[in-house]
This record gives structure tokens, C-alpha cells and sequence, in this order.
């Protein structure tokens, strides 16, 4: 990429003109087989709706014994898969619980990936909690936030202690990511990232509980690729933005844009797992959200319409190595990142949505 010295620089120089920014708005300015690993939890895998936590999924009433034939295969699992729900709020129990099963059972979703940190005490517990009554598998996330400290250590001995110490905690929470964006905001040299991910991998793996790194294509690319960080992973949790591609335009027309990133990742991605997991397409612009093409239109129409290409490519999505893209749709609602929500800041559904879960 000829350009991303110069972008990268540009993307540094305007993210530090913007920080600190400890809210969940993150600027995008940049221009646009081996088998799947998997972890050793899922390998004799039952098939829905007997795997969690696939639509129908049946409880038991008590706790297995452990999460070993526990998780659906990832390998079956694409489409839309639920959405990124920001926690910097510091949801109350009681909104974790009405909004989880809003997710789950209004929306068929199969997980939900959370995004921001909320610090308070006890917190993760409340998302286990709120995941367990209903049926959601959590991307639960190591947030380093936008202003360069060194909180995110705090946060990660906090969410990993609560890993261990709640029993219910490894049957809910499907994979660890480090984010957001660690290598776009270029918190970590990507060297230390990929020993991050060992490690945490290390520390999780009497639990089966996988780690990712939550990342843009363009994130991985300004660093020299970081395959180091690619090959530690065990899933490749990708930020899908092409509202901010420098060839943007409408999002009936972002196809090509899709592509262009998903075949990066394939090149490089050595078969894993593969999940957009920041995905969509805001409704307006805002501090954070800036278009990086004078074509690109931010409105309601093309929010929807994002999710009704992807709906539309499903079986392209499907036939991606890995057992296929399972998206999630960023973000929840208007509340938790400005223009990106299904639901806008009254709690009304912006658009119908109702995307396809098979096909
Ligand atoms: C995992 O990390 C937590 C938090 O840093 C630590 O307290 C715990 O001892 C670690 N456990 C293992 C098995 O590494």
C-alpha cells in the first residue's frame, strides 16, 4: 500500500488532535489452507440445537461438567450472529437483562460482543448473568480506550480473574478480544500484542476460552502486515467499515469494498475463523465519524441498506473459508455510538431489521 505511510501519519496526527477520547467513538481516518484453528473445546462439537448457543438451544436446568462439547462449531456458524452492544454506560442488571433478551429472542441473535469498558465492580459478573438467562454467547473484550494508559492491564486481570472465578463464566463467553483497534491506534508494537495474546491464551486455556484481536484490515496492513499477531489469534475478529473507504459512496455499492478487506484476510489468515464483528454503517456523521471520501452518504437509508447487502451476499459469506462470516451488526443503539445504532437514541427501531441467520 503506497499510501500508508502518509495515511498512517495522517491517521496519528488526527487521532492525537482527537484524544483523549474515552467514549466509544473512534475516528476512522485511512484510506481503504491450512484448517481453521479451533479451540480444543469445540472439536466433537454437537450440532444445533444441542451446541449453545444455536437458535432453539435447549437449557438444562443445571450447569455441564465442563465446555467441552459445549460451544457450536464455529465452522457452522455465519450470517448475522447479533450485535456489538457498548458497556461504557455501566448497564444496570436489570437493562443487561432486557436488552440481552431484546438481542436474543427479538432479533434471533446468537451472541453479542461487547464493546467500550465499564469499570464498576462485578460488572462482567452482570453480563454473565444477563448471557446465561439468555441464551447469548459474549465476545467479551480487553479495552485499551483512546487515551494511552496503561487501564487496559487493570482490565484485563479484572475480566480474567472474573473468567475464573465465576462458574458460569466459560460457558458464555465464547472468545476474549483485545480492542479496539489495538494496532490502528497503534497502543502496543504489534510484536507485544501477538505476547499478549499468547499469554492470555496461557492464562485462559484451562478454561478453553479462545483470544482474538478485535482490528481493521488497515490496522494489520500500516503495521507491516503483523502476521506475528494473525498467526497468535484464534479467530480473526474484523472491523467492517467501508463508510470510511476512500471510494465510498452509497452502501449498495460497498461490495467491492468488502471484498477488498475479507480477501486480505483470507490471504493472510491461514483458513481461522472469521467474524466481522465492528460492522455497518452509520446514519449520520458525528466528531468520531468522518467520511475519508466527499461521496460517502451517512443516512438511514444506507445504514439499512449495508445490512441488506450483506443479507444479500449471504451465500458468498457463507462459502468463506473458515465455516463463513458471522457478522454482527455496530452497534445496539444510537446511545452507545452515535448514527451506528439499529435502535436510534428513543428506543424506536430506526429501520425493520431482521437479517437472515441461514441460507
Ligand atoms: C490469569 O490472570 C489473572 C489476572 O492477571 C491472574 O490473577 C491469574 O493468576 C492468571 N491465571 C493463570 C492460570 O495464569
Amino acid at each position: 500500500m503506497v499510501l500508508s505511510t502518509l495515511l498512517g501519519a495522517l491517521a496519528l496526527s488526527l487521532l492525537a488532535s482527537a484524544a483523549p477520547l474515552e467514549k466509544g467513538v473512534q475516528p476512522h481516518n485511512f484510506r481503504a489452507s491450512t484448517p481453521a484453528a479451533r479451540s480444543d473445546a469445540t472439536t466433537d462439537a454437537n450440532p444445533a440445537p444441542f451446541c449453545f448457543p444455536s437458535l432453539g438451544f435447549i437449557p438444562s436446568s443445571a450447569l455441564p461438567s465442563d465446555n467441552t462439547n459445549w460451544w457450536c462449531d464455529p465452522a457452522t456458524e455465519y450470517a448475522f450472529l447479533g450485535f456489538s452492544y457498548e458497556v461504557t454506560a455501566c448497564q444496570s442488571k436489570a437493562q443487561l437483562q432486557k436488552e440481552f433478551s431484546d438481542i436474543r429472542y427479538h432479533f434471533d441473535s446468537r451472541y453479542v460482543r461487547l464493546y467500550g469498558a465499564c469499570d464498576r465492580d462485578g460488572f462482567y459478573d452482570d453480563i454473565v448473568e444477563a448471557a446465561w438467562d439468555n441464551q447469548l454467547g459474549v465476545h467479551a473484550l480487553v479495552w485499551f480506550g483512546f487515551d494511552g494508559s496503561d487501564i487496559w492491564k487493570t482490565r484485563r486481570d479484572t475480566l480474567f480473574g472474573a473468567l475464573h472465578a465465576n462458574p458460569k463464566a466459560k460457558f458464555v463467553t465464547r472468545v476474549v478480544q483485545f480492542g479496539s483497534e489495538p494496532l490502528f491506534d497503534d497502543v502496543l508494537p504489534h510484536a507485544q500484542l501477538a505476547q499478549q495474546v499468547t499469554l492470555a491464551k496461557q492464562n485462559l486455556s484451562s478454561l478453553h476460552i479462545p483470544v482474538t484481536v478485535s482490528e481493521l484490515a488497515y490496522g494489520y496492513q500500516e503495521r507491516g502486515g503483523a502476521q506475528d499477531v494473525l498467526n497468535a489469534i484464534d479467530s480473526i475478529n474484523i472491523h467492517m467499515l467501508p463508510f470510511f473507504a476512500q471510494t465510498a459512496s452509497t452502501s449498495d455499492k460497498a461490495w467491492p469494498l468488502v471484498e477488498n478487506d475479507l480477501n486480505w484476510f483470507i490471504k493472510h489468515g491461514n483458513g481461522k475463523k472469521m467474524y466481522f464483528d465492528e460492522n455497518g454503517w452509520p446514519s449520520v456523521t458525528s466528531e468520531g465519524v468522518q467520511p475519508n471520501s466527499p461521496d460517502a452518504v451517512a443516512d438511514i437509508p444506507n445504514e439499512q441498506g449495508y445490512y441488506e447487502l450483506l443479507d444479500q451476499h449471504c451465500t458468498d459469506l457463507k462459502a468463506v473459508v473458515g465455516g463463513g462470516i458471522g457478522w454482527f451488526a455496530h452497534i445496539y443503539s444510537d446511545d452507545q455510538e452515535p448514527g451506528y445504532g439499529i435502535y436510534n437514541s428513543d428506543g424506536v427501531l430506526k429501520f425493520p431489521f431482521s437479517p437472515r441467520t441461514s441460507c
